[in-house]
């Protein structure tokens, strides 16, 4: 493409280090794209034929097929993708290829071509996540009721709801969606027409090719077009946020499928046996989204890591801008639709989580609270009393709700057996109905929401 100046061919070394066909080859319809806005935006403002514009749209309608039918012949010796379509464009069509270049330079094109796969990685990567988040709306609707301890510091806290702890995930992933439509807004911008660097000296439209691939208006600054990789360290750090939520999500399976916690089953689908231990039912499919975010986080760093120092513009370390954007969506887009397979999946043994969720004197909170409500204890005395009364319990070897009545009067004799109406793990969890919280009814509330805002 550079012969006028160069006597030489590149050292093999030179082709082997420079040569990015092999993975930007996934860059293909986006470059096909741009290039068939960008043909008829020359001829509409008359920098080439209507003749050539013909010629040049159906070679790519054909190279776009050859693609699509896996016949186009990728070729190393063309270095990149936007090489291997022109030299084959030049082989379909003739000389009339050589135009389809004029106000434009790879720059341009790659920025164009790679921010449209971005675009086209977070709209799908955020539809996903909806997919997700439909999966455990339903698990949650199903177990709005169902009784399960709330941990802190991984300690039995306070009774919840195994569905308000599903629609936790809800928010989180909701949030991550809304990462990636912020993202996609802010790169909504045609970088196609900045050329090399500066701009182009011909009568150029860029509003129309602007328009034509999708995009809300041109950049405004061609430096800034052709250098900018930040859209992609945006999603890049979505992906990797979405990712760490994965990776909570996935440790909960892992824990609550051991023998110990027993909170759920995953099915035959989502686990694997042992080679040598016949009784095994491992996890892995929750083990490896849980290990995802390592190369997630290895992406947005790598990426990172190339852009920082990089004077303006173009250089060629962005080159390497593109198999850790790719490898970070794959593993993203594999770990969501995993997810939500296994909770689709995933059945809950309700009655060993109602077990669990009355153990360990979580309902404590419910009886200190009940001393501040019925006897008007300021609630530090409260907590006091209340510890005396766990104590008493694990001296004796019972649960607070089978602590006799005379054990809680010995502490403060106002204590009447109405108290032990709020020790059950079920009414601690119908008394929390403040927005948001595990009550049953505050739970369907929010599922409500969210069905409705995700139909
Ligand atoms: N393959 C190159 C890349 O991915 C395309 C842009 C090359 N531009 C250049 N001036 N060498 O960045």
């Amino acid at each position: 493409m550079w012969g006028g100046r160069f006597s030489d061919k590149p050292a093999e070394l030179m082709q082997a280090i420079n040569v990015s066909i092999g993975f930007d080859k996934r860059l293909a319809a986006q470059d096909l794209a741009g290039s068939r806005a960008h043909a008829a935006m020359l001829r509409k403002s008359g920098v080439i034929t209507s003749d050539d514009e013909v010629a040049i749209q159906g070679g790519l309608a054909t190279i776009l097929s050859e693609i699509e039918a896996g016949t186009f012949p990728f070729r190393e010796e063309y270095e990149d993708i936007h090489m291997n379509v022109e030299a084959r464009l030049r082989e379909l069509i003739g000389p009339a290829a050589g135009r389809l270049h004029t106000a434009r330079s790879r720059n341009d094109q790659v920025a164009l071509d790679f921010r449209m796969w971005v675009r086209d990685a977070c709209d799908r990567t955020a539809g996903q996540i909806h997919a997700l988040q439909k999966a455990l709306l339903a698990k949650a609707e199903i177990h709005a009721d169902a009784v399960m301890p709330g941990f802190t510091h991984l300690q039995p806290a306070q009774p919840v709801t195994f569905g308000h702890h599903l629609m936790a995930y809800v928010e989180m992933f909701g949030r991550d969606a809304g990462r990636f439509v912020d993202a996609r807004a802010r790169m909504n911008e045609s970088p196609l027409g900045a050329a090399a660097l500066a701009g182009s000296p011909f009568p150029i439209d860029r509003q129309m090719t602007a328009e034509a691939l999708g995009f809300a208006r041109p950049t405004a600054n061609s430096l800034d077009s052709v250098a900018d990789r930040d859209f992609a360290l945006e999603s890049l750090a979505a992906a990797t946020i979405c990712a760490t939520h994965l990776s909570r999500l996935a440790e909960e399976i892992v824990i609550w499928m051991t023998p110990q916690f027993g909170f759920i089953k995953l099915s035959d689908a989502f686990t694997t046996g042992s080679s040598i231990m016949p009784q095994k039912k491992n996890p892995d499919a929750a083990e490896l989204v849980r290990a995802k975010v390592g190369r997630l986080l290895g992406s947005f760093t790598q990426l990172t890591v190339v852009m920082k120092g990089l004077p303006l513009t173009y250089s060629k370390d962005m080159q390497e801008d593109k198999v850790p954007t790719f490898e970070a969506f794959d593993a993203l887009e594999l770990s969501l639709r995993a997810m939500a397979g296994m909770v689709a999946d995933l059945e809950p043994n309700t009655a060993t989580m109602a077990t669990a969720a009355g153990a360990g004197y979580s309902t404590a909170t419910d009886l200190a609270d009940w001393l501040v409500r019925e006897l008007n204890l300021p609630f530090r005395d409260a907590h006091h009393v209340t510890g005396a009364a766990v104590k008493k319990a694990e001296e004796l070897g019972v649960g607070l709700s089978d602590l006799p009545l005379s054990e809680l009067q010995a502490l403060d004799g106002r204590i009447t057996s109405s108290i032990y109406d709020v020790l059950t793990p079920e009414a601690s969890v119908a008394s929390r109905r403040s927005y948001g919280g595990t009550a049953p009814d505050q739970v369907r509330a929010q599922i409500k929401r969210w069905k409705e805002a995700l139909a």
